[in-house]
């Protein structure tokens, strides 16, 4: 007789508390409805039900207690309004870039045209939800991975998001110069040495490429600043990710004698210095 929902949701959690996740609650609802189709609730309401294990689960319980990443199992991650397909070529976009989205929004125009340049677009996530909130803008995402430019491409096509993706090297832009109205990047900005000390999710199987910003974390954004200014038109907007320890580093560079004005750090949710915005000395 196979186990009721409920059993089986509980078996699952136990693994999941025994691997050390987080939430394994939360976690083995979301396996267990995957594999389903069921949503949280419809799992609750049916706690009584019987029903014989789905092909696949039990190896997709294995692998996230191997610590590999949800997104990755489940091949799919939420973001802003959207949900994304991911996978080990791309990093595992994060709830809290959702306010580099946000501080980015408030910063385009709503009712005329505009160039954007999402740097570093992984996924696209980003470079997706600004084309589909700012239907006017052109919204160009590069990236130096071909392979995620492949998994972007695949969002952008079934988001339909306008965006163009290209495979470019932040440090040297292949577009002219004052061409854009604003830059939004989320680089990779860990320091080195402190890879081995993420989480096993992040340093076993997020893409060192989408991580390591050099030795102190700051190395790539500090190499790419002087193309983004060259491509940036007078007076244009450039928003960025940040390490929490970072905001003085960036401070200190983003003066008018490197070109930028009106350097600003917001803090995140939980307080901590998590995105730089500037602009383009006029
Ligand atoms: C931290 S991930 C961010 C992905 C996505 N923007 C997001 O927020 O989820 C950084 C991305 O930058 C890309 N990248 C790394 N070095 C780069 C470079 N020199 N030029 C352009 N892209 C680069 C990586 O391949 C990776 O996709």
């Amino acid at each position: 007789m196979p186990p009721t929902l409920a059993q089986r949701l509980q078996e699952i959690a136990a693994i999941l508390t025994r691997a050390g996740i987080d939430d394994p609650r939360r976690e083995a609802t979301l396996l267990l409805g995957h594999f389903l189709d069921l949503s949280p609730t419809e799992l609750l309401l049916r706690g009584d039900e019987k029903i014989p294990a789905p092909a696949g689960l039990a190896t997709a319980v294995e692998r996230r207690a191997k610590r590999e990443p949800l997104a990755y199992i489940l091949g799919k991650t939420d973001f802003y309004d959207i949900t994304l397909q991911v996978s080990p070529a791309v990093l595992v976009p994060r709830p809290e870039t959702e306010l580099l989205v946000e501080e980015t929004l408030a910063r385009i125009a709503n009712d005329r045209p505009s160039r954007w340049l999402d740097a570093g677009t992984g996924s696209g996530a980003i470079g997706i939800v600004l084309a589909r909130q700012r239907p006017q803008t052109t919204v160009i995402g590069i990236d130096a991975s071909m392979a995620a430019l492949k998994v972007a491409a695949g969002n952008q096509q079934r988001l339909t998001g306008h965006l163009r993706l290209l495979a470019a090297d932040g440090r040297h832009l292949p577009f002219a110069s004052h061409c854009f109205d604003g830059i939004v990047a989320n680089l990779p900005y860990v320091a080195a040495a402190d890879l081995i000390g993420l989480a096993p999710e992040v340093r076993d199987f997020e893409p060192r490429s989408a991580l390591d910003g050099g030795p102190r974390g700051v190395e790539l954004y500090l190499a790419c600043l002087p193309e983004f200014h060259r491509v940036l038109r007078p007076g244009g907007h450039l928003l960025f990710e940040i390490g929490a320890d970072q905001a003085d580093i960036f401070r200190h560079h983003l003066t008018p004698a490197a070109g930028f004005e009106q350097a600003e750090i917001v803090r995140d949710y939980a307080g901590l210095p998590r995105i730089v915005r500037c602009r383009r000395c006029a």
